[in-house]
């Protein structure tokens, strides 16, 4: 079965739903996503979005934060562009129905770790949720976009199943679409677009502890990797400080998130005897940058022996905290922690991938027609390490500029291949979900344990080679298995856990969110990309 449209979007976070709204001005769009239309991290975002909205901000003030976070691997003209574009940004999704909170009439913003600045729109504490329900009610009012939920991509549609591996070009891949497993059908797809965007969100499922739901499982990424396109900075997975400790924690749920916005209103970071310790790590106290907080709190673990530190909001108004937190306060309360009186338990977790499919400024890939966006995607923003609620706007100004530079070839006539169907010949049926359970969970144990916030040079050859034992055993039994949505995620696993040993075992220096005891920090002669490539 065939599906040819204008443009392809595969995801419907704020990535794939931003470019959608815009292309169905022109074109035909189908968006595929791989469970129902509003699971996604955006829909779990807290915090907000950064941009400069009050008079003692500045752009300059927003670049400059935005560069030091990022520890010196930052593109600067990614990092201008964003951040310039921050107000209109806010305005359309304004437009587009999402309704932030105000304090006497004036967007609220909040500060969050690593800004000098008051700068973060929000809807109190779901602000993703707000923004998912209203660009998904635009999006139903779009007779142009059709939405095949519970559809996940397998694989992108280049010269390799057109011609054959002969076929493959020495020079730049062409995408042509994707092949697409309807999940309940069990039936497998073509999408043929003229424009393909992978908005496909980020990969802290590869790690055990993550506040990422269970689509964070880097399909992108993989996608890109196996078709012959560049992706990089896979080193810089970014732990956040506070996920909410639970000692009976399931590793299947995501650990639920205390926002940073809860620092930044106040919270003081605290030891199990009620000591402050953030001053000893860094100048910027609780509200220094992630990684640095996310270091301190490790090391005051390991050093204590206590499975956890905690983050005190008791000074404040209980009232106050309540109005301002009213999901972070209930979801605590469930968990028999009422947060106006005693400290929440925090631990870090896998939280935001820097690094993803690479990209130039208007968010092309290496690959002909495909275009990244989002968590997905390597820009240039973040740099070693991302800036408090800095991933939303970059994601609707990559966009909005994918858009912009996509609209030409999307009003090309039409002109596709002979791409052949989908075959699963010399494929059995396997009920093997042991294996597959199996193998997820050593791969993300893996990573916690030897590629987590502190690494060293043995540890990763060590994560490595398991990796590279599971992988094998993965490839093979996909080859002969008939596909199934555990088992396309599981591949992209285990291939974006090995990504991301590789790039961490090639910078040799420690920066950021890469921390190694084996290398100095910040060593000038790495300051560059770390960018993977499969060989032809
Ligand atoms: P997502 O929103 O993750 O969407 C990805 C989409 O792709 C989903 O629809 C998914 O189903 C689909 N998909 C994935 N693989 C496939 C496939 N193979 N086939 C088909 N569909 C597929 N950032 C901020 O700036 N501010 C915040 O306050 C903030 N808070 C956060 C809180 C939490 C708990 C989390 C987890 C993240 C937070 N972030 C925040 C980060 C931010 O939410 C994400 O980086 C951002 O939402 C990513 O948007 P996206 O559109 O790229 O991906
Ligand atoms: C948070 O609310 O702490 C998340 C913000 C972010 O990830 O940018």
């Amino acid at each position: 079965m065939e599906v040819a449209t204008d443009y392809l979007v595969l995801g419907s976070g704020i990535a794939g739903l931003s470019f959608a709204l815009k292309a169905a001005q022109h074109g035909t769009v189908a968006v595929v996503t791989k469970k129902e239309r509003a699971e996604s991290s955006t829909n779990y975002a807290q915090g907000g979005i950064a941009a400069v909205l009050s008079p003692d901000d500045s752009f300059e003030l927003h670049v400059e934060d935005t560069l030091k976070a990022g520890a010196g691997l930052c593109h600067r003209d990614a990092v201008e562009l964003v951040v310039k574009e921050g107000p209109r940004m806010v305005r359309e999704l304004i437009e587009w129905g999402v309704e932030f909170t105000r304090r006497e009439g004036k967007l609220a913003l909040s500060r969050e770790g690593g800004h000098s600045r008051d700068r973060i729109v929000h809807v109190s504490d779901l602000t993703g949720r707000e923004i998912e329900r209203a660009l998904l009610e635009r999006v139903k009012e779009h007779g142009n976009i059709e939405v095949y939920e519970n559809h996940i991509a397998i694989d992108l549609i280049t010269e390799h199943h057109v011609f054959g591996v002969k076929g493959v070009p020495k020079g730049h891949i062409t995408c042509w679409g994707a092949y697409v497993l309807n999940t309940q059908t069990g039936l497998v797809k073509k999408f043929l677009a003229k424009v393909v965007l992978l908005a496909t969100g980020g990969s802290g499922r590869t790690y055990l502890h993550t506040t990422n739901p269970r689509i964070a499982t880097g399909d992108g990424i993989a996608m890109v990797f196996r078709a012959g396109g560049k992706v990089g900075n896979l080193e810089f997975m970014q732990f956040h400080p506070t996920a909410l400790y639970r000692p009976d924690a399931n590793p299947d749920e995501p650990a639920f998130l205390i926002s940073e916005a809860v620092r930044g209103y106040g919270g003081v970071l605290v030891n199990r005897k009620g000591e402050p310790f953030m001053e000893k790590y860094h100048h910027m106290g609780s509200l220094a940058p992630r990684d640095a907080v996310a270091r301190a709190i490790d090391q005051e673990m390991k050093r204590s022996g206590e499975p956890c530190v905690y983050l005190d909001v008791t000074h404040k108004d209980p009232e106050e905290t309540k109005a301002r937190f009213p999901n972070i306060y209930a979801r605590c309360l469930e968990a028999g922690i009422d947060i106006t009186e005693e400290p929440i338990p925090v631990v870090p977790a896998a939280h935001y991938m820097c690094g993803g499919v690479a990209t130039d400024l208007w968010g092309r890939t290496s690959i002909r027609n495909l275009y990244a966006v989002g968590e997905a995607a390597l820009t240039g923003v973040h740099g070693a390490n991302r800036l408090a609620s800095n991933s939303l706007l970059e994601a609707l100004v990559f966009s909005d500029r994918a858009f912009r530079d996509s609209l030409p070839r999307a009003q090309e006539p039409e002109k596709f291949p002979d791409v052949p169907d989908w075959s699963e010949e010399n494929v059995f049926n396997a009920e093997e979900w042991v294996l597959l359970s199996h193998d997820r969970d050593e791969i993300r144990r893996l990573m916690w344990d030897y590629v987590g916030i502190v690494r060293s040079n043995y540890r990763l050859q060590r994560a490595l080679r398991r990796i590279r034992l599971i992988a094998k055993e993965v490839e093979e039994f996909y080859r002969r298995t008939k596909v199934t949505m555990d088992l396309i995620e599981l591949r992209n696993l285990v291939q974006v856990a090995e990504l991301i040993v590789r790039c961490a075992l090639a910078r040799k220096e420690s920066r950021g969110l890469h921390y190694t005891t084996d290398y100095p920090e910040l060593d000038p002669r790495w300051q560059r990309d770390t960018i993977l490539q499969k060989k032809p």
